[in-house]
């Protein structure tokens, strides 16, 4: 009947704004597509709290597990690891589509969760987990899929960049900068996982994963945040002539004759003329080297509700499409082990 059943868990800060775009353009969608969006439930803590206006409260529960059995597509936007990761596991085993914006849970859980994928027959969606509004995800596991990727690298946390940004160019503490970073929307529930380099970590993971179509968990990472760099640092970096930014960089190398890949999040003094030293706030951008494309760089709104929310109803739209007309997202269930090597490679 071309309805397709949306169960979102999970409705703060891009919850909140997938529900908003799902009731401004879903009509469209349905003319453009032939597959009708009916939101069927929203998953919170507590149905209680105050919400944005065009929340309907009578699509609240508290029954998570509930609305994933109902569900043709689960959004999952709740982020951690539990109960997010059994909820997921349920809905893809029974072959619902999922869609999540959550890289803690893919970098921790990754080959599991694809295993649940395939053995459900279902599709798993994340182009939300890295970079926000910027479709790298797909650039990598559809746009790029017939080149071989060297090197994915850049700037993939809004909150650390907005940090560095207003330290360096407005001279705003380190405190200030992150509780504005966090009025805005850009910071983890808990925003030690950004300012200490895991949420980056995370996203190198699947990055890399992606890009050398291999498994790289976040325990695999090497991760120094950006908690020490001081006043004094910045200006230092900007009297060199430089810009100081936290990177995630994923590399295929050669250690001892034998082909890796070396994979660390690290701040980084960037030369002031360099693309990635004109990424300001919580903007982010990925540079991807291959053979046959060369130098690609993928850039926008790295973190925030709304941009966060058109990156998951993309997943949405393409799930939906499949559910009415047939057709799977990208298989991620087989892949190749390539060992991890250190700094010291090339
Ligand atoms: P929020 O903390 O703003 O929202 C989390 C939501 O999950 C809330 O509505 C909360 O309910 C609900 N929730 C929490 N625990 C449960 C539970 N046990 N059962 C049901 N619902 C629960 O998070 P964000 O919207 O910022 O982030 C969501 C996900 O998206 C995370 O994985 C995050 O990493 C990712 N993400 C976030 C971005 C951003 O810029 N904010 C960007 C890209 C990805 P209640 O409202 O009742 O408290
Ligand atoms: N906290 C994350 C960031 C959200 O600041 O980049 C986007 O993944």
């Amino acid at each position: 009947d071309g309805v397709v059943r949306v169960g979102l868990l999970g409705c703060g800060t891009v919850g909140s704004q997938v529900v908003r775009l799902l009731r401004e353009h879903g009509d469209d969608w349905a003319a453009r597509s032939g597959a009708h969006l009916e939101l069927v439930g929203i998953a919170v803590r507590d149905t209680a709290a105050e919400r944005d206006p065009w929340v309907p409260r009578d699509l609240l529960t508290d029954d998570a597990e509930g609305l994933v059995g109902r569900a043709d597509v689960v959004i999952e936007l709740i982020g951690g690891i539990e109960p997010a990761r059994t909820l997921v596991l349920r809905a893809l085993r029974s072959g619902a589509t999922v869609v999540t914006g959550n890289k803690a849970l893919l970098a921790a859980h990754g080959p599991e969760l694809h295993a649940a994928a395939e053995a459900g027959d279902a599709d798993l969606y994340y182009e939300a987990a890295v970079a926000g509004a910027v479709p790298v995800v797909y650039g990598l596991r559809e746009s790029l899929a017939g080149d071989k990727i060297t090197a994915v690298l850049g700037i993939v946390n809004g909150t650390t960049n907005y940090i560095l940004d207003e330290m360096a160019t407005r001279g705003l503490s380190f405190d200030q900068a992150l509780s504005q970073a966090q009025e805005l929307g850009y910071a983890e529930a808990d925003p030690t996982a950004d300012v200490d380099g895991h949420d980056a970590a995370a996203k190198a993971a699947i990055l890399a994963s992606l890009a050398f179509h291999t498994r790289v968990g976040i325990d695999d990472v090497p991760v120094t945040g950006i908690r020490h760099i001081t006043a004094e640092d910045m200006a230092e970096a900007r009297e060199t002539g430089h810009v100081m930014k936290l990177l995630a960089v994923a590399r295929r190398t050669v250690s001892g004759g034998t082909e890796g890949i070396s994979v660390r999040v690290h701040p980084a003094l960037v030369p002031a003329a360099h693309p990635l030293a004109a990424v300001h706030g919580a903007f982010n951008a990925v540079v991807v080297e291959s053979e046959s494309a060369g130098r690609l760089m993928f850039y926008g709104q790295g973190a925030g509700g709304a941009p966060t929310a058109s990156a998951v109803l993309s997943d949405v739209v393409a799930a939906a499409n499949h559910k009415v007309h047939g057709g799977h997202a990208p298989r991620e269930s087989t892949y190749a082990e390539l060992p991890l090597h250190g700094p010291d490679a090339t």
